[in-house]
């Protein structure tokens, strides 16, 4: 089958580790058409807007994009690219898998195979009900969980579990303090959970579950969360695993799904060619696995993996002396 995608470059690292990414895509023979479109920094240069219209539309006809990190300019009453596109799509779910790799420098180079779901769309995120008070000494957040959020987000977890064999998942919430919001979360996700009997499920509290998260990352299998605590915990988890170098997120919604890497542009080594391309590529497997293409999406892990083995050209995060284009190259020829 032939998909269009859109494809946003981003800024900083974003062009390099696209090219990157896309050179080794189009050594898979996956019939992807690019169609690309402006965002982020690059847009705001090219025609005035960080999210022009043409690129909405794109999104929107296409409903699948891989999207490199955009730069929200800091301080000039933008409010965040990412966040908006979220927001406007109505990507409810993050999906962010961590997965021991080989020769990262990561203290489990073993065990680790998990997969954060966080909500995406409400909680403390909404951008709603932010108050500082007029004499600056008092700041009040309101924070919104709704139960067709949270039942739309435990049923994704739960289904993906299915879908990809998995066996437990893990609620995190904080419904002892938290008790109007996570609380509901809690008893929503219970309910749900009650649909799917063969998947296990257990539940736990934030602050443990990151303890549990250092200690012995091996007991996890799905965690589905909150938005505010899904952010922290799956770059908690990014950490056990090597690093934003090999974080991948998807952002799905029902009419469309953007996956990225979850790191941002990183303007320190920007225009060097030295960034790891390997979280995009990842991101670009989340993404076949979306289309269907689970066995062409399952070759290209395998071909990061091969590389990571072999030491073949790593970028220097990793501990190599390669390049983002010599360490996508050695990735190709693996495929
Ligand atoms: P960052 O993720 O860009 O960089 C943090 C550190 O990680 C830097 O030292 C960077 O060199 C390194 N790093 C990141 N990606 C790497 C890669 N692929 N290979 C090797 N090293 C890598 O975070 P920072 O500096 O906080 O943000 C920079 C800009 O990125 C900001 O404008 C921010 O708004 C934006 N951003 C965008 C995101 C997105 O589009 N999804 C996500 C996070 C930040
Ligand atoms: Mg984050």
């Amino acid at each position: 089958a032939q998909h269009t995608i859109t494809v946003l470059r981003g800024d900083g690292i974003g062009p390099e580790i696209m090219d990157a990414a896309l050179f080794v895509l189009d050594t898979m023979d996956l019939g992807l058409q690019y169609e690309y479109a402006d965002a982020g920094l690059a847009a705001l240069e090219k025609v005035g807007e960080l999210l022009p219209a043409a690129t909405m539309d794109s999104i929107r006809k296409n409903r699948i994009a891989l999207k490199s990190p955009l730069t929200t300019p800091v301080g000039e009453g933008f409010s965040s690219i990412n966040v908006e596109l979220r927001k406007r799509f109505d990507l409810y779910a993050n999906v962010r898998p961590a997965k021991s790799f080989p020769n990262t420098k990561s203290r489990f180079p073993s065990g680790v195979d998990l997969i954060t779901v966080r909500e995406n769309t409400e909680g403390a995120y909404i951008g709603e009900g932010q108050m500082l008070s007029e004499d600056g000494e008092t700041a009040v957040l309101t924070q919104k969980v709704t139960r067709r959020g949270s039942e739309r987000i435990a049923r994704y977890a739960f289904e993906l579990a299915r879908r990809t064999g998995r066996k437990k998942v893990t609620v995190v919430h904080k419904a002892n303090i938290l008790k109007s919001t996570s609380g509901l979360f809690l008893k929503t996700a219970r309910a749900v959970a009650a649909e799917y009997p063969d998947i296990q499920c257990n539940e736990m509290i934030v602050d443990n579950c990151c303890m549990q998260l250092v200690m012995k990352p091996e007991q996890f299998d799905i965690i589905v969360t909150t938005n505010l605590f899904g952010d922290i915990i799956s770059d908690l988890c990014a950490g056990l695993v090597g690093g934003l170098g090999l974080a991948p997120g998807a952002n799905i919604g029902t009419d469309a799904a953007i996956f990225e890497a979850v790191h941002g542009s990183a303007p320190d080594i920007a225009g060097k060619g030295v960034a790891n391309p390997c979280a995009l590529l990842l991101a670009a497997a989340q993404m076949l696995d979306h289309l269907g293409m689970i066995d062409k999406a399952e070759k290209l892990r395998a071909a990061i993996i091969a590389t990571l083995e072999a030491k073949d050209s790593l970028t220097p995060d990793l501990g190599g002396e390669g390049n983002t284009m010599s360490f996508a190259k050695a990735i190709a020829k693996r495929v």
